[in-house]
């Protein structure tokens, strides 16, 4: 467990379990060290980020968390807020101990509103569960992440969370149309709501959206939602170079002027895990890299027309072979295996570093040249993949044998992110900052520019309750 620059906070006694207990009920709390540990992770494959919570909360209501930010505010006892802790940050990770406060309970999808497209649903629900229940309406969430099936909608707004499908549709922020708050001491806020357009004030939705349970308690999200499409293709491309592949997003969206729902992109190892890890026959094993490319429309006309089109142009462009699946079901095959290689990775390569780069496109090329340089002049497997069509990259960077790995990671990670910094990428696109990164944030962002966040932080959380230990590096104060 990695020991923290403690502010002065107050350690839970018997008089403060007492008072969350009546708050939300015997059964909605956790002191027990077993069930603790649990909360003491996320999915970041770093074990020295851990750290026990001394209690966990699970309020069922909007006035339960109200009470619960009152009472900790008063007695400054840290709080963070958690959903389903599939983040990969260590953004849902209590840092300095104190409360976690689970949204898991809060799991209701409030209102289809299909007038105004419209979706409003409590912070606990699993973001899957929203899109399974728009389809009987025709209609769907596109902000969704690749860990759909157990993330909650929530942390996708805490980290704003992008997915697959960002590249046509946009991250998890471009639909958020209104949020209520719980602030850190304890008053119930709300900004936006069913209209689509608004700009009255300062745009505090998406301040809020992406502050990583910093500034405050989510407790209602207004969603915008889409008409349903109601055809789609995946194509499967395996490709004979890795630069051809890179040239894929100008070809397709530059050249042909058309935007596809995803541009995915898997380096021949990262299928290799992915295909062994899923019990799969992985087929093209001689192609660098593989490229999926999913179009979806209204008609079975318009999307044949489309694939077609982008088919035949990656094949004069490098690709072996183009296969289609318009099938749902072999569309999910293909998006199963490629949601599978970051479990993956992690299953086979426990030492790990494990990237989110976001990336202007044109740089893209440079980029990957630069992993293939770095793994090469220090002993390293790099299967990299992830959203192509947006310039946001996953990176592994791991030791072929184990011995001097302590040394070597951080200095690893150094040139790492200076290179994303030359090239004008950013530290995360997805995952956020959390814990994992904070050390790095001063190469990206300047000293003014961290005071002006470090005073946003303030503004909302006078006493630094909420979420301590995240996004700002230990030795940054702000000054007046
Ligand atoms: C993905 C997650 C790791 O792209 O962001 O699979
Ligand atoms: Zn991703």
């Amino acid at each position: 467990m990695r020991k923290p620059m403690n502010q002065q906070f107050k350690k839970i006694d018997s008089q403060d379990i007492a008072f969350f207990r009546k708050v939300v009920g015997d059964a909605f709390m956790l002191t027990h060290p077993e069930a603790l540990a649990n909360y003491a992770k996320d999915e970041t494959p770093d074990e020295t980020l851990r750290h026990l919570p001394e209690v966990v909360v699970k309020p069922k209501t909007v006035e339960e968390i109200q009470e619960i930010m009152r009472y900790c505010f008063e007695k400054s006892i840290p709080v963070t807020p958690r959903g389903a802790g599939s983040g990969l940050s260590g953004g849902a990770i209590p840092a300095q101990g104190g409360v976690i406060l689970s949204l898991e309970r809060m799991n209701r999808i409030l209102e289809i509103d299909r007038e105004n497209f419209i979706v409003v649903v409590e912070p606990g629900v699993i973001t899957n569960e929203i899109n399974r229940k728009l389809k009987e309406f025709g209609l769907f969430y596109a902000g969704y992440p690749m860990s759909l099936e157990t993330c909650q909608i929530g942390g996708n707004i805490a980290e704003n969370a992008g997915g697959g499908k960002a590249v046509k549709y946009g991250v998890t922020g471009h639909y958020v149309r209104g949020l209520e708050i719980v602030t850190s001491w304890g008053e119930v806020l709300c900004f936006g709501g069913k209209t689509q357009k608004d700009v009255t004030g300062y745009d505090i939705l998406h301040l809020l959206v992406g502050s990583e349970g910093t500034l405050a308690i989510v407790t209602k999200i207004y969603l915008r939602v889409l008409p349903r499409p109601r055809e789609r293709a995946v194509l499967l491309c395996p490709f004979s170079s890795i630069e051809a592949a890179l040239r894929t997003p100008w070809l397709i969206m530059g050249e042909l002027g058309v935007v596809p729902a995803a541009i995915e992109l898997m380096s021949r190892q990262s299928l290799e895990f992915a295909y062994q890890y899923c019990d799969s026959t992985y087929p093209f094993q001689d192609a660098p890299c593989h490229l999926l490319v999913e179009i979806d429309g209204q008609s079975e006309e318009e999307v044949f027309s489309v694939y077609r089109l982008i088919g035949e142009k990656l094949l004069a462009e490098g690709a072996q072979e183009v296969f289609v699946a318009d099938e749902s079901s072999s569309a999910e095959e293909i998006w199963k295996i490629r949601r599978a290689i970051p479990e993956a990775i992690h299953q086979t390569l426990p030492l790990e570093i494990n990237e989110d780069v976001s990336l202007p496109l044109a740089a893209l090329y440079d980029f990957v040249r630069f992993i293939e340089r770095l793994s090469k002049e220090n002993n390293l497997l790099a299967p990299f993949y992830g959203h192509l069509g947006d310039g946001n990259l996953h990176v592994t960077l791991a030791p072929l044998k184990s011995t001097g790995w302590e040394t070597l990671e951080p200095e690893l990670r150094k040139k790492f992110y200076q290179e994303v910094k030359r090239l004008g990428g950013a530290l995360t696109g997805e995952h956020g900052v959390g814990l994992k990164r904070k050390e790095y944030l001063p190469l990206f962002l300047g000293p003014a520019e961290l005071r002006l966040l470090q005073k946003i932080k303030q503004v909302f959380d006078p006493k630094g309750i909420l979420n301590p230990g995240k996004i700002f590096p230990e030795q940054v104060t702000p000054k007046e």
